[in-house]
């Protein structure tokens, strides 16, 4: 009997600070036979990240760079990407700005996900100011990396009603659901393009 091997997935790294409900996501994403990806490496810039904890769990390679010095940690995490194969970076919860250096080794090949319509509410507390603005309307994107803060070519976006009696802790719950179907959507996207 021919044994068919379906073609290569994609070495990729997922970076985090926090909780990491998206690294747990995009990790049960790639073990789909379906799907392109593999999680080969995760980055922190904060050893008590929860998320961190996948790394174990799914038997992940994780590296902690504490970014105090952001050129040493670059160049470490750059030489980790290279003896890794990684192809694609995933940025999910990462609160550290990448150096534009950085980013230009790895052009076309970074992903980010924001919790809001981008253009409109770049950076941070987005949910307090969609709220504090009487929005109708939220939802997250996700975008190529650019050395502009969340300034990227736009991949996908989930648009999102608000409900009359909305907080920005309900709305945080409510995008975050939509987050873990749209990453991986957006990560199949980009790939099929690459
Ligand atoms: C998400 O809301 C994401 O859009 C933002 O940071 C949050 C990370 O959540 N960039 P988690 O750590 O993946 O749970």
């Amino acid at each position: 009997m021919v044994k068919l091997i379906g073609p290569k997935k994609i070495r990729i790294a997922v970076f985090i600070s926090g909780t990491g409900s998206n690294l747990k996501n995009i990790i049960k994403f790639s073990l789909k036979k379906i799907s392109p990806i593999e999680v080969n490496l995760i980055i922190s810039n904060n050893i008590k990240a929860k998320g961190l904890r996948f790394a174990k769990f799914y038997n992940i390679k994780k590296k902690v760079y504490n970014y105090n010095q952001k050129k040493i940690s670059e160049k470490r995490i750059l030489k980790d990407l290279k003896s890794n194969d990684i192809k694609l970076i995933c940025l999910a919860g990462f609160m550290k700005i990448l150096s534009k250096d950085f980013i230009r080794k790895f052009k076309g090949q970074i992903l980010n996900i924001h919790p809001s319509l981008l253009p409109k509410y770049k950076g941070l507390n987005t949910h307090d100011r969609v709220i504090q603005n009487k929005e109708k309307y939220s939802g997250c994107t996700v975008h190529l990396v650019n050395s502009k803060l969340d300034s990227g070519k736009i991949i996908l976006q989930k648009k999102v009603k608000l409900s009359k009696k909305e907080t920005p802790l309900s709305l945080q719950k409510k995008i975050l659901k939509h987050e873990h179907i749209l990453y991986p959507r957006a990560i199949s996207k980009i790939l099929a393009n690459l």
